[in-house]
């Protein structure tokens, strides 16, 4: 079974509050968001494997430990791309795929449009990255394609999450942990996570 951590911090509790707040802006909207996403990896990062490398001071000669794997960030478009900017800042050596889902407002069932991804996927850790875990259904299909392309070591980060994801993504992909900023109560009759944040997507790219 996979771990869930919704990671607690006072910075992070500040700024989703800004976020789930109806009456703010696109701009402020977005880059709050890359900011979480930038707060909420010194989380996800700190069991990260290193390695020793020897590194020359101006002084002399020492042995510092940098990351042992490549990382690989996966925004599932749209939302996700929200976070990247932050999440990146941080991890500038990252490199970037790409999964298109979108799901059917009727039948909330997710649909792939689109998957382009760094080579060497299977030497990486690998950072799917979106806003919202609601009915699980993206961000499990999302999961399923970097497998596909030989991911094995893989992490979900999400801003606000709710039971239903949680636990389709847990049984779905038991070897996924997963990072939260929140864990809300339930979803509503349309699939929407309550009281979440709205639809992430059009928040972001100011589309309704
Ligand atoms: C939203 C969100 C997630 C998905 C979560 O995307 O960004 O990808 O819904 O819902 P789920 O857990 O029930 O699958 P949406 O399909 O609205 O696409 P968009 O980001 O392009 O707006
Ligand atoms: N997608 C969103 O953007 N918001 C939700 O509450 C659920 C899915």
């Amino acid at each position: 079974m996979s771990k869930v951590v919704v990671v607690n911090h006072p910075l992070i509790d500040h700024k989703m509050a800004k976020i789930r707040d109806k009456q703010t802006e696109t701009k402020q909207f977005r880059e709050t968001v890359s900011e979480i996403g930038m707060l909420i990896t010194y989380e996800i990062t700190r069991d990260f494997e290193t390695v020793p490398k020897e590194v020359e001071t101006p002084i002399q000669k020492t042995i510092c430990n940098v990351l042992k794997k490549p990382v690989v960030i996966v925004p599932i478009l749209r939302a996700g791309l929200g976070m990247v900017e932050g999440i990146h800042n941080i991890i500038p050596n990252a490199r970037i795929g790409h999964v298109g889902v979108y799901r059917d407002e009727e039948t909330l069932e997710p649909h792939e449009y689109f998957a382009k991804f760094p080579v060497d996927m299977n030497i990486s850790t690998v950072l799917i990255v979106d806003p919202m875990l609601a009915t699980g259904g993206s961000a499990s299909a999302s999961i399923t394609m970097v497998k596909k392309r030989g991911a094995t070591d893989i992490r979900f980060v999400g801003l606000v999450g709710c039971p239903e994801g949680v636990k389709k993504l847990q049984a779905d992909h038991p070897d996924v942990d997963i990072y939260l900023a929140a864990m809300d109560e339930k979803l509503n009759e349309k699939g929407y996570i309550i009281p979440g944040l709205g639809d992430c997507g059009d928040r972001l790219f100011g589309t309704k």
